[in-house]
Order: C-alpha cells, then structure tokens, then sequence
C-alpha cells in the first residue's frame, strides 16, 4: 500500500510539493491573490474571454434555457443543439469538413491517441508534448517513439525503424511550456512519405496565432492537410472543453472508438454557449494585440538580460534550473506583485523548472514593461541574468 505521507515527504524534499492558490475573482489580467492585487501572468486567458461580459451572459443564459448540465454522454441523451452548432462552428473556423467536442482537452488527447494507434504500432510523439498527449500515447498499446524536441532527423530515423507500424504523428503546434512552434509543414512530408497521420494539438494555437487565430496549422498554409487537429475551449476561448477537426469520416470514426467520447458525460451547455461566443470574439484586432503584447514583453525581459529567444509566442518561459529557486523566485516576485506559477519535473524535464509567463490581449503594454523590469531585478539577484541590463549597455 503507498505511504501517502511518505510521498508527499519526499516531493517537499525534491521541492516538488505543489499546493493550491486561491484567486479570488476572474481571470483578468489582474486578480486578487491572498487579499492582494497582483498581475496575472500565468492564465491561458489568453484573449481575456473567460471573464468577457457577453462570454459570461452567454453561460448565463444557456444555463437557464439548456439546463446546468447535459445529464448523459452525447450518444445516450447529453446530445442537444449547442454542441451541433459549436462543431459547426469551429470546423470551418479551422477549414475541416467535421469537428467533434470532448469534455477537455486532456480527454481529448487521451481517447484520440488511442483510437489513432494500437497494439502492433508505433505513434512517434514529441519529447516537449503535453503529458496529455503522453497519457494518450501510454492508453494506445502502441509503441511510442519519443523524438528529440522538433528533431526531424531523430523522428525520420524512427519512422524508418518503424516500417509498415508507424500510425500516427503527434505533436503540439505550440508547445504548452516552451512557447516554441513545431515544424509542420516538415512534419506533415515525413508523414505522408512514411504514411502516417498527423496530429496536431493547437491548445495554445487557436486563438493566438494564424490569420484571425486560426491556429499553427492554418499559419502555417495547412489547413485540411494535417489530419488531425486539436483545440481546447478552456485557453483562449476562455470557457471548459475541447474539440477535434478532422474529415467527416475520421470524426464518425472517434464517435465510435474515442472511449473519453464515448463514456463521459457531454460537455455542459454554458460551457459550450461561451465557447460559441467566445469565438465570434475571437477577432483579427485581439489576436494582434495579443501578439504585440507578446512581442513587447520578450522584448523588455530581454532587455533585462534574460534569455527569451526560445519562445515566439506569448508563452514566454524563464528557465532557472532546480525546483527549489524556481519557487523561490516565483514567491519573491509575487511579493513585488507579480504572479507567474513555477513549472517543475514532471511538467517539465528534470533540471528546467522555470518561470512560464503567459500574456493577454487585455494587459496594458506599460504593466508589462514594468512587470519584466521586477523579473530582470528579480532574476540579477538570483544571478539568473546578465548582470547589466542590454539597454544600460
Ligand atoms: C498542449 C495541451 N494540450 C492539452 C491540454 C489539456 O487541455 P484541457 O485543459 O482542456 O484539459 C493542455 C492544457 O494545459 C495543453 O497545454
């Protein structure tokens, strides 16, 4: 039997015990924490939807014509005229002929990994993936074949391993903790020329980048090429739940073999009635702020003289290394007002805890200026960054 105390001993001695923090009040760009304001640089709010009044009357008002819940899975009776709509909705939003809700995002990853691979097959997954997508790929049965972090070489080499086995591609458009973006227009040729499917999770994709926030994929000119795609509604569309695009005959298919589909209660109306809100919101203009916001805060903390090269997106991470400063840093800035959650094992590989800052569309450019000049001064007496400044140079 597991020595529950034992264990949580031995993560407050790895500096891995995590614990609850309790956000009073929406997710805004500023929350109130512990009684206190601070400036939310954490949340995948990431339009600032999830607290929009018209997002939030939608909720409202489904609750009250729809009911609080959908009260059975989608093919017992939880299957009503929001979720027809919303699928509708989002496929052509992406350019797919279908699309299909899941309850959540980690649900989705988890029934669709597995009815894309099994016994007998490979699936090749990313080593920087969601542990979604790694929880899927252990469900499948197949084998996985865990590529160096958007290593076209090392993947090639085990699609040539694999033969005839190689099913499925996964990876995230972009990645969830490194702000990073794979490779897909490559991703998708290794795939064909091996005959594989491709899967990409747009979870922090869709709403912030391609044209009109459309996603990785469609930025990326591949709209209906790559197989299968994914996109949660709990990030920048600020309600709860997930979706999949892919052809019609693929979606009838995971209607009939994706058990998190299949054994889940639907996902609750006014979860779904502000998704479909939040994405007539989703507009041209609030990408681009979001995007500037982006731009403009790597710019000061790299000013700062922290390393932010990795990232293009507005997930922006800062790597200190061990477990324990992270969280050190993390309390200190959040004592100067600043709230950016530590990520550490098994979030992120042993040795790269980091700070992993998230901006919004509705942060002022000036609160972010002076939130990486509390980071720089932050990280210069943690010996994290150059010692002086790039613009004081
Ligand atoms: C890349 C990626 N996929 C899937 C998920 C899971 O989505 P959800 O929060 O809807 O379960 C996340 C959430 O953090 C993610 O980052």
């Amino acid at each position: 039997m597991t020595d529950v105390a034992a264990r949580l001993q031995e993560l407050r001695d790895r500096g891995l015990y995590r614990r609850l923090r309790l956000v009073d009040g929406p997710q805004g760009p500023r929350v109130e924490l512990g009684g206190r304001e601070v400036l939310l640089l954490c949340s995948n709010n990431y339009l600032g939807l999830a607290d929009h009044p018209q997002v939030r009357a939608a909720a409202a008002e489904a609750a009250v014509r729809w009911g609080a819940g959908a009260g059975a899975s989608r093919l017992i009776s939880g299957n009503m005229e929001p979720h027809r709509q919303l699928e509708s909705r989002l496929a052509e939003f992406k350019g797919y002929e279908a699309a299909l809700l899941f309850g959540s995002g980690y649900l989705a990853n988890t029934g669709i990994v597995p009815a894309l691979a099994g016994a007998g097959e490979v699936v090749f997954s990313d080593a920087l993936n969601h542990a979604s997508i790694v929880d899927g790929c252990r469900l499948s049965r197949a084998e996985t074949f865990v590529y160096r972090h958007r290593d076209l070489e090392h993947l090639e080499w085990g699609l040539r391993q694999a033969g005839e086995r190689g099913a499925l591609i996964a990876t995230d458009g972009v990645f969830s903790m490194d702000g990073d973006v794979a490779p897909l227009a490559e991703l998708l040729e290794l795939a064909r020329r091996h005959g594989c499917r491709l899967m990409v999770d747009e979870a922090h994709a869709t709403g912030t980048v391609g044209r009109g926030g459309r996603g990785s994929v469609a930025a990326a000119g591949l709209s209906g090429e790559v197989d299968v795609v994914v996109g949660t509604l709990g990030k920048a569309l600020g309600s709860y739940g997930a979706f999949v695009c892919a052809s019609a005959e693929t979606v009838d298919f995971l209607v009939n073999s994706a058990r998190p589909f299949i054994f889940s209660t639907a996902p609750p109306p006014p979860s779904v009635a502000a998704a479909a809100t939040a994405l007539e919101l989703v507009s041209a203009e609030r990408v681009e702020r979001l995007q500037a916001n982006a731009a403009g805060f790597r710019r000061a903390l790299a000013a700062e003289g922290l390393d932010v090269d990795r990232s293009s997106t507005q997930i922006v991470p800062i790597e200190v290394g061990e477990a324990e400063p992270t969280m050190a840093l993390c309390e200190q800035l959040l004592e100067r007002g600043v709230f950016a959650q530590g990520i550490r094992p098994p979030t992120v590989p042993e040795g790269s805890s980091r700070l992993r800052f998230t901006v919004m569309a509705t942060h002022q450019a000036g609160e972010l200026e002076a939130a990486a000049k509390l980071v720089g001064a932050a990280a210069r007496e943690r010996g994290l960054a150059a010692a002086s400044p790039a613009f004081a140079a």
